[in-house]
């Protein structure tokens, strides 16, 4: 089997539209929503496209869905054309483009997927288990509203449902526009933990879309960073946030004994680290930054306090500095905007 499950080359998408000048008169007028998008997502991953509104996010994501034609590049899902082989592409992807769309609001979420089951064409004992596989899997079961009416359910529940949909006929690929858009903070949370339990646990590939860089940092293991049509940056996450911003400072701040110099507990840092220490003097104590790399975070900030503390100094704060991607992103779009 092949790892790569979704390839994008070179997207380009331009939408038109008319800019309205006056009343009456109105003008042409070419939006490039993509400009030349690649990127692959690989089997069992998250794979989370971050940006902004207008980015390119939703049009990135019909495409792949087979609803919206490229003007120009092309992209394969699980190898199949998702131009020439568009039938393919769609019996092997879930899609929820939209958490609410489509679904009776006078059937319970159970009734919904049957219904929806039957239009993917299962049936009999086959389509009762998968649905109630389905709402063990998002949940719904165990908080007992497999049973209640869709207009009965909270957003977050819907969209559940709507993961639930998309993965009814157990497709390889889950395809997800902003899937916690407008969620409260603890059913957005239950929807990550979800949606990282589908690809690690159920062996699904999971491409995702957010505006929300926390939810990015928490949900994928890679990313690509796109704005206005362009992808900046792809990488895992921890690699991103390296590659901009460089390493984690450590920070402390601490009280020494009168005995001990500054650069004695310089000199004694720079040897049980194993390299280069910053220290400063402050009203009562010292100041002591030192750079480190993520993988070293812990051992590194061990080490350090443990040195201190043989010293007889006392602690007062202790800091780690880690660029975030909200860092990241500023930094990488800097400059490009208007
Ligand atoms: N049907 C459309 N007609 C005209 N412009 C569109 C259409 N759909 C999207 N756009 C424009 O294309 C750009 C990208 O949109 P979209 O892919 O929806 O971005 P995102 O999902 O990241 O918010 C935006 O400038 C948007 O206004
Ligand atoms: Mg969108």
């Amino acid at each position: 089997m092949e790892s790569e499950v979704v390839v994008a080359e070179n997207l380009v998408k331009r939408y038109e539209t008319f800019l309205r000048k006056g009343i009456i008169k109105r003008e042409r007028k070419i939006v490039e929503a993509l400009r030349g998008v690649s990127f692959t997502i690989r089997r069992g991953e998250v794979f989370g496209l971050l940006g902004p509104n207008g980015a390119g996010k939703t049009t990135t994501v019909k495409i792949l869905s087979t609803l919206l034609l490229p003007d120009s590049g092309r992209a394969t899902v699980l190898g199949y054309d998702v131009v020439k082989e568009a039938t393919e592409v769609r019996k092997r992807i879930g899609v929820s483009l939209s958490v609410e769309k489509g679904f009776f609001w006078k059937l319970t979420g159970r009734e919904n997927l049957t219904y929806f089951g039957m239009l993917y064409g299962l049936s009999g004992s086959d389509l009762k288990q998968r649905v109630q596989r389905m709402l063990e899997v998002v949940g719904l079961e165990e908080l007992g509203s497999s049973d209640k009416l869709y207009e009965e359910y909270s957003l977050g529940m819907k969209a559940r449902l709507s993961v639930a949909r998309a993965m009814l006929t157990d497709p390889e690929l889950l395809i997800l526009d902003e899937p916690t858009l407008g969620l409260d903070p603890p059913s957005a949370r239950l929807l990550r933990e979800l949606l990282i339990r589908i690809a690690h646990d159920e062996g699904k590939t999971v491409l995702i879309t957010t505006h929300n860089m926390f939810e990015a940092e928490i949900v994928c293991d890679r990313l690509a960073i796109i704005n206005k049509g362009k992808i900046i940056a792809l990488d895992r996450v921890e690699g991103l946030k390296r590659s901009v911003l460089g390493d984690i400072t450590l920070e402390i701040n601490a009280i020494l004994p009168v005995r001990v110099s500054l650069g004695k507990v310089a000199d004694e840092l720079r040897i049980a680290l194993g390299r280069d220490v910053e220290i400063e003097p402050e009203e009562e104590g010292a100041r002591i930054k030192v750079i480190l790399s993520p993988k070293e975070k812990e051992l590194v900030t061990q080490k350090a306090l443990e040195t201190l503390y043989s010293l007889g100094a006392h602690i007062r704060r202790i800091e780690i500095k880690e660029p975030t991607l909200e860092d990241v992103f500023i930094e990488l779009t800097e400059g490009e905007a208007k």
